[in-house]
């Protein structure tokens, strides 16, 4: 086989078969294919697609491009989580005690965010001490004996992902929905799953814009998902405003907290509980037709008994952290200098822009441009309206926790394009549009 062959069969829109993926992703990760060709090949996807078929072929040749971890030892069925990126999105700090103290042990391996939206692992770093860096063996006992992990992705994982994620980021192929479908189902099989919960997030603070096209994007990866064996449930949530009201690492860690003893806000609340009720409803292999609704009831129960908080406290502790900052929040990393941001006239919130709160936390040094780039664990924003609200003149629409006089004036610049008040009553933003199953 000769990979401008390859090329050229994608360049012109031809449909590639197994052997033909399989050749090219193996060649690609083996360092046979020289990164211009696997550019040209991504370029020719990207505009040509990709069917069902071709699709999950490539995840699955990613997937298979590496370690796999198999958890059946440890959890004969697992279940795992994924958000496709958004903006204040702190479910899985919430969901994952609540499902591994409602009975169902949870392994899950978060990533970094990049860009406007924030990663969990960088998260779970404002809390001092805690080991994001794994082994299989420590993952594999910690889940026994604790029946919770949370840690990063070993490089060893889909390494094939790896390699096409850092073209694509400079060849202007990221978004294609075959090779976002494929990237992100790619790592879930490796990692072990048996049924995964997938929160694809639309609107603008958000990969996709459209909710028809988070829709498709969504149906592609349940579709592989369940061709590999999988059972799926995708929800297709919102992202035009910040989710609850923090947006940066430290003030993420916080609101999470209070949110597993009971308090936080009601969206963020209300989110954790769905995204738990799927992956305990799940995991548990539940089929009853009122399945979901004794999982939302049990979840409820261990977030209001206090078990969903004491895991993430034993979850910390395990992992190395200090788990006094679980116990006293305002021991987590704090900016030196807070501002508040003052909404400007009376009338109803219509809109609270989730990119331009992002651009301003990225300002304030919560996030990363570059892969490389280190961050500030204790900065960000505070988002006080939702969309819908009846507010006056003078209230608080932020708070910005800086570390530095010019970056905070920086943030404020998009802080204030961010609210958007007006006369006409505004209807609240919907948490969820849709539900898609694959677990039938
Ligand atoms: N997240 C991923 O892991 N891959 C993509 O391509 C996009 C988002």
């Amino acid at each position: 086989m000769r990979a401008t062959d390859v090329i050229a069969r994608k360049r012109d829109g031809e449909e590639l078969t197994t052997e033909e993926i399989r050749w090219f992703v193996k060649g690609y990760t083996e360092d046979r294919i020289p990164d211009y060709q696997a550019a040209a090949w991504l370029m020719a996807v990207y505009l040509r697609g990709m069917t069902r078929r071709e699709t999950f072929d490539l995840t699955v040749a990613m997937a298979e491009s590496g370690d796999r971890l198999d958890l059946s030892p440890v959890i004969p069925y697992a279940v795992d989580k994924h958000s496709t990126g958004g903006v204040g999105d702190k479910v899985t700090l919430v969901a994952l005690p609540l499902v591994a103290a409602a009975g169902v042990p949870v392994a899950k391996m978060s990533g970094r965010g990049l860009g406007f939206s924030g990663g969990t692992l960088d998260k779970l770093e404002s809390i001092a001490g805690y080991r994001v860096v794994l082994s299989d063996d420590e993952i594999l006992r910690q889940v026994r004996e604790h029946g919770i992990v949370l840690c990063g992705q070993t490089r060893s994982l889909a390494p094939a992902d790896g390699k096409f994620y850092a073209l694509r980021d400079v060849t202007a192929t990221v978004s294609s929905l075959p090779l976002i479908a494929s990237s992100i189902m790619s790592k879930k099989l490796a990692a072990g799953a048996n049924a995964i919960v997938l929160d694809v997030k639309v609107g603008v603070g958000a990969f996709m814009h459209q909710i028809e096209e988070a829709r498709e994007l969504a149906q592609i990866m349940v579709d592989i998902g369940v061709s590999a064996g999988r059972r799926m449930v995708a929800l297709l949530s919102d992202m035009n405003q910040p989710l609850g009201q923090a947006v940066g690492n430290a003030l993420e860690v916080r609101e999470a907290i209070e949110t597993l003893r009971g308090g936080g806000p009601a969206d963020l609340r209300e989110h954790c509980l769905t995204v738990a009720a799927h992956m305990l409803r799940l995991g548990r292999q539940d089929t009853a037709p009122d399945a979901f609704e004794r999982a939302r009831a049990d979840v409820l129960g261990v977030l209001e008994s206090g078990a969903g908080f004491a895991k993430l406290r034993e979850l910390v502790e395990v992992q190395g952290g200090d788990v006094r900052m679980v116990d006293e929040p305002d021991r987590l990393p704090r900016a030196r200098l807070q501002e508040v941001i003052p909404v400007p006239r009376a009338g109803f919130a219509q809109q609270v822009h989730a990119l331009h709160v992002a651009q301003a936390t990225l300002e304030l040094g919560a996030g990363r441009e570059k892969k490389e780039d280190s961050i500030d664990p204790a900065v960000g924003v505070i988002v006080h309206c939702k969309v819908g609200d009846r507010v006056e003149a003078g209230q608080p629409a932020f708070t910005v926790h800086a570390n530095d006089e010019a970056r905070l004036a920086r943030a404020r610049g998009h802080l204030e394009r961010a609210l958007v008040v007006g006369d006409e009553e505004s209807a609240p933003l919907p948490p969820f549009y849709a539900t898609i199953y694959g677990d039938d």
